[in-house]
């Protein structure tokens, strides 16, 4: 009787999955996650200043969801690394610093990412452009980790126009289709070449054979080599002659050129009649190179300090996610939220909370926010550890509204706040070219592209107000974290004006117990030195796998 019992329960289980199963065929979402490589936080029209042109970002922006307690980490290989893996940086030993493109190391192989687990719920996943988590051997690329293909590159960064990247002083080429050096492709702008991969991806798909993951990667806004930093279209940037500095102009044209493909999959997405059921992220990577770091002129102001700082302009992050499920009049998500939450996230809006079920013993750092995003409720988040890198000597938490920064990276020489502001003034922006744009007009035909009022009433709730106006002149109660850990209220003071470590003692005491403890957990940083093996001049001028076909000095 009871083995009766039990197996009618386990017939009735399985017919549940079984229409869940169902349930996912006809629902699931296809996924294009599109991430932008060291841009600002002050260089999105919906975001911040209407300096910089980004009509198809905003229209997404605007009847999606602005994210506005978004955080990244601070820069590109730990930042990437969670995103694929749901892990905070310290628990994959990849905390400190980038992945060098000689580096005889990549994201741990026992690692599961990103789009492995959505294959098991019936995905297919493609990537367009910059991977930067491992190359020195073949298994580290993301043909083996997932990925159907892959049309970019393996480092950090590269010329957008004849594809080659120089590190440490060694030059080469480093463009790919799939594992194959991409030589035909010289001269084609990166952007363009990321674009289009991106394109004929979403043309190709064939819906009823399951949904699309897309990781479209852009080069864009990093800057290039030495000879050429800012890598900008000559069209463009004669289109932006109202930005006064030079450099400023050329990266604005980067930015621009990227807004531009970003309009392009949008409407491709709605050409395939895929549109409707897509979940469209578009995020940065780390807070943008401000005033020549990196050869770069991002703006994340007024947020503090850079790229690769622990302040709140290296890592809270311009970003938005963008769904037809997700209300129509424009919403500015108060969530928090850390980039290794995708992950989760994106498993429960495409698998529910039986996809969840498989991360029960993954030990993730990443929680799923869907149903907080959704139902417009309190994120399930409730710290974040922006990053522990016990070389550089600096680590950084927040918790609720308290952020603690211990130590600073640079000796403390980019901790000021850097512009340009650009002007702020809602009417200064052109309105008329989201709707305008080709993401806009998509999004029109969908009907879910908001009133102009409603526009600008979700821009002036996104717009980040400091305490003390005058920036440079304000922090009163000062802060060095060279020589004592600074506490801030993140919610009353989003600029780091004032530092309340001698105002709240206790609270700073169990910030520092809570960074301890975490700590506790960490691993190892996982870097390497450079393995001359691996430069380019021994390999006809590229960068490869040098893995493969050498005995590096990898001890394992
Ligand atoms: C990459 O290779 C595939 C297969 O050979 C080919 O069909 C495709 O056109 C190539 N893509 C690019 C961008 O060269
Ligand atoms: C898509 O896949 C289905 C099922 O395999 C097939 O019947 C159909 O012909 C395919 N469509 C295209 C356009 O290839
Ligand atoms: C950091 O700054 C201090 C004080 O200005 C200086 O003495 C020290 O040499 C600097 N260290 C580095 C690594 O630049
Ligand atoms: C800074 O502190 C001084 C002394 O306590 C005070 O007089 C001054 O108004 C403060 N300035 C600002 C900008 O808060
Ligand atoms: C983390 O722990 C390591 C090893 O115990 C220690 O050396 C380091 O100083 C700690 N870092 C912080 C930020 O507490
Ligand atoms: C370099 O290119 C030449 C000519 O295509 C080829 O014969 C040689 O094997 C290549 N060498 C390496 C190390 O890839």
């Amino acid at each position: 009787m009871q083995m009766r019992q039990s197996f009618a329960m386990q017939l009735q289980l399985q017919l549940h999955l079984c229409l869940l199963l169902i349930g996912y065929a006809i629902a699931q979402p296809h996924i294009i996650f599109i991430l932008a490589d060291d841009l600002g936080f002050n260089d999105v029209g919906f975001r911040g200043s209407a300096q910089i042109p980004t009509p198809n970002i905003d229209a997404l922006a605007y009847s999606g969801l602005i994210l506005n307690r978004y955080y990244v980490n601070p820069i590109c290989t730990p930042s990437r690394s969670a995103l694929m893996t749901a892990k905070y940086p310290i628990h994959t030993g990849m905390q400190h610093t980038v992945l060098y493109a000689a580096e005889p190391r990549g994201l741990p192989l026992n690692l599961k990412i990103l789009p492995q687990y959505l294959n098991d719920l019936g995905y297919t996943s493609h990537i367009a452009g910059k991977w930067h988590l491992g190359h020195w051997k073949r298994v580290y690329t993301p043909l083996y980790r997932g990925f159907s293909s892959h049309v970019g590159y393996w480092s950090g960064h590269q010329d957008y126009n004849d594809h080659s990247a120089v590190e440490h002083g060694q030059w080469g080429l480093d463009m790919r289709n799939g594992t194959e050096l991409a030589y035909d492709l010289h001269g084609q702008y990166t952007t363009d070449v990321i674009t289009q991969h991106s394109l004929n991806v979403i043309a190709k798909h064939n819906s009823t054979k399951g949904p699309l993951f897309l990781y479209v990667a852009h080069a864009a806004v990093h800057s290039g080599n030495p000879y050429n930093p800012l890598p900008a279209k000559d069209d463009i940037v004669r289109r932006l002659g109202t930005i006064q500095d030079y450099k400023r102009r050329k990266y604005a044209a980067l930015v621009t050129a990227m807004d531009d493909s970003v309009g392009r999959i949008v409407e491709q997405l709605r050409k395939s009649h895929m549109l409707d059921n897509s979940i469209i992220i578009f995020s940065t990577d780390n807070g943008g190179p401000a005033e020549g770091f990196n050869s770069n002129f991002a703006s994340n102001y007024p947020l503090r300090g850079v790229k690769n700082t622990l302040w709140e302009g290296g890592v809270r992050g311009a970003g938005l996610v963008w769904s037809a499920q997700l209300s129509k009049r424009p919403r500015v998500a108060d969530q928090t939220m850390h980039i290794a939450d995708w992950l989760p996230t994106l498993l429960e809006a495409a698998g529910g909370e039986a996809a969840l079920a498989q991360l029960n013993n993954a030990q993730l750092d990443g929680m799923s926010v869907w149903q907080a995003l959704l139902k417009n409720e309190v994120s399930p988040r409730k710290s974040v550890l922006h990053n522990i890198d016990d070389i550089w000597g600096s680590a950084a938490l927040s918790v609720g509204d308290w952020k603690l920064v211990k130590g600073t990276n640079y000796n403390g020489s980019w901790d000021g706040w850097y512009g340009p502001a650009g002007t702020r003034n809602l009417r200064d922006y052109d309105w008329y070219l989201v709707a305008k744009s080709l993401a806009g007009q998509a999004l029109q035909q969908l009907k879910v592209l908001p009133k102009t009022a409603d526009m600008m009433r979700a821009r002036e709730a996104a717009n980040v107000i400091c305490k003390d106006a005058r920036l440079k002149d304000a922090p009163n109660i000062s802060c060095n974290p060279l020589k004592a850990p600074c506490l801030f209220n993140i919610r009353e003071d989003p600029c780091e004006q004032r530092n309340q470590a001698d105002v709240y003692p206790k609270v700073l005491e169990l910030m520092l117990k809570e960074l301890q403890l975490i700590n506790s957990t960490a691993v190892p940083p996982a870097n390497k030195p450079d393995d001359p093996l691996g430069y380019p001049r021994f390999w006809n001028y590229t960068w490869t796998n040098f893995g493969d076909y050498v005995d590096t000095n990898d001890c394992i």
